[in-house]
């Protein structure tokens, strides 16, 4: 057929629904807040590293679906989570992105969270355990025992990281997310992690187009340096699988670093349990990925702000136990392919970010194309029909189609 007039160009196609997803998905303001709330709001989100909050009284402060967090270790060694919401007038508590309680605020006393505002205070458990002039005030109708914070479902898990969740009925961690990271756990559990590396960028994307260049390898194509260090017979053979709860995980696979020019192989510092080079990789739903090249680990936790607007924190991770010297190779790993000057990472934001301006909500919907299938090896897109039908699943609205509650299309479950 030749180009298309405007009709062909918007005729509904004859292969399957989940063979692709209209792009209102990713433009539509109204199918992001639902996002937000439907998704967003009830899932387990990995919001940092245990590593990152190393002593008692340490802090970071981030959000889940626009409601402000803060994260905390206590006394007693146990990280917790909580609304960053003042339970007297509503006013954001903490302020500051990371820091340590342990000293006083300038109105609040040491080892406590202070409100800048009239001065409560709360200790590292959420309680509320000063009011300024509560007697005064409330007489015997409001006291500080019934002020406590809002406290968050939070539990150290997988690698150490600290997952939240706003819900508090929310499945247990390990049935949402343990059999996606059954493979992964094998090299990041048996020894301590820490962090090396954080940035975060802020692009003008949609966080499921970042989420899909994690979980279609296709686009190897962009990299010069997968396609010099890859395409190869094993390449080829890699697979990816679906799991439980939209998870998508791809088989190892070891890449030729040497084939270019100024890399080398990072077999003398692979994490434990994994072949030298070994690569892993789990795209967890809704946003969330993790990336172990070897020797070095990547970690993308996304936060959505809007339908063509998404925060991404990037960390990169080694083991609490390297000297020197290993450290610095991780280091040097990691950021010549994933750095904000690395070799692929650019690339990507790169992609997201002019996929973007292509399908902006005032424009005609697109038929975005998921339909390559190849035995589920790497360069079929199981992994994104798998996604799309646990969306359409949350949203109850079908991905190509989405002003339509959702049947069923593009199940394709197929854990090996
Ligand atoms: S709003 Fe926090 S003390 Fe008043
Ligand atoms: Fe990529």
């Amino acid at each position: 057929m030749p180009a298309r007039n405007h009709e062909q160009w918007m005729a509904t196609p004859e292969y399957p629904a989940g063979d692709w997803v209209d792009s209102r998905v990713y433009s539509d303001p109204e199918i992001h807040e639902q996002e937000i709330e439907k998704i967003f709001k009830k899932v387990w989100i990995p919001v940092c590293h245990e590593s990152e909050l190393p002593k008692p009284y340490d802090f970071r402060t981030t959000t889940i679906a626009h409601e402000p967090i803060v994260v905390c270790r206590g006394p007693d060694d146990k990280v917790r989570a909580f609304l960053n919401v003042c339970a007297h007038r509503g006013m954001l508590i903490e302020r500051r992105p990371s820091g340590s309680f342990l000293e006083g605020q300038p109105s609040g006393n040491p080892k406590r969270m202070t409100c800048m505002f009239h001065a409560w205070q709360y200790d590292m458990k959420g309680n509320c355990v000063y009011i300024a002039r509560e007697k005064e005030g409330y007489q015997d109708r409001i006291c500080k025992e019934q002020m406590g914070l809002r406290r968050l479902r939070c539990e150290v898990r997988f690698g150490g990281f600290v997952w939240v969740s706003l819900n508090d009925k929310v499945e247990a961690l390990e049935d949402w997310c343990g059999e996606a990271f059954a493979e992964l756990r094998k090299r990041i559990d048996p020894e301590p992690l820490e962090v090396f590396h954080y940035h975060k960028a802020i692009l003008p994307t949609n966080y499921k187009l970042w989420h899909d260049t994690n979980s279609e390898l296709y686009h190897d194509y962009l990299h010069y340096h997968n396609r010099v260090t890859g395409f190869d017979e094993a390449y080829f053979a890699r697979k990816a699988y679906g799991h439980p709860n939209g998870h998508v995980t791809f088989s190892s696979y070891e890449p030729s670093y040497d084939e270019y020019e100024g890399f080398e192989s990072r077999g003398a510092s692979s994490f434990p349990n994994t072949p030298p080079d070994g690569w892993f990789l789990v795209d967890l739903f809704p946003g969330m990925n993790f990336n172990l090249r070897g020797s070095a680990f990547r970690v993308d936790i996304q936060t959505p702000l809007g339908p063509d607007k998404v925060m991404i924190e990037f960390r990169g991770l080694g083991l609490k136990s390297d000297t020197p010297e290993v450290r610095q190779a991780r280091i040097d790993h990691h950021n010549t392919i994933w750095g904000p000057f690395g070799r692929n990472l650019h690339e990507d934001l790169l992609a997201v970010s002019v996929q973007t301006t292509a399908m902006q909500n005032a424009a005609d919907p697109r038929r975005i194309l998921q339909a390559r299938h190849e035995d589920n090896r790497i360069h079929d897109e199981i992994g994104l029909r798998h996604f799309y039908h646990e969306w359409g699943r949350w949203m109850d609205r079908d991905p190509s189609a989405p002003d339509k509650p959702f049947e069923g299309a593009g199940a394709v479950v197929a854990a090996e």
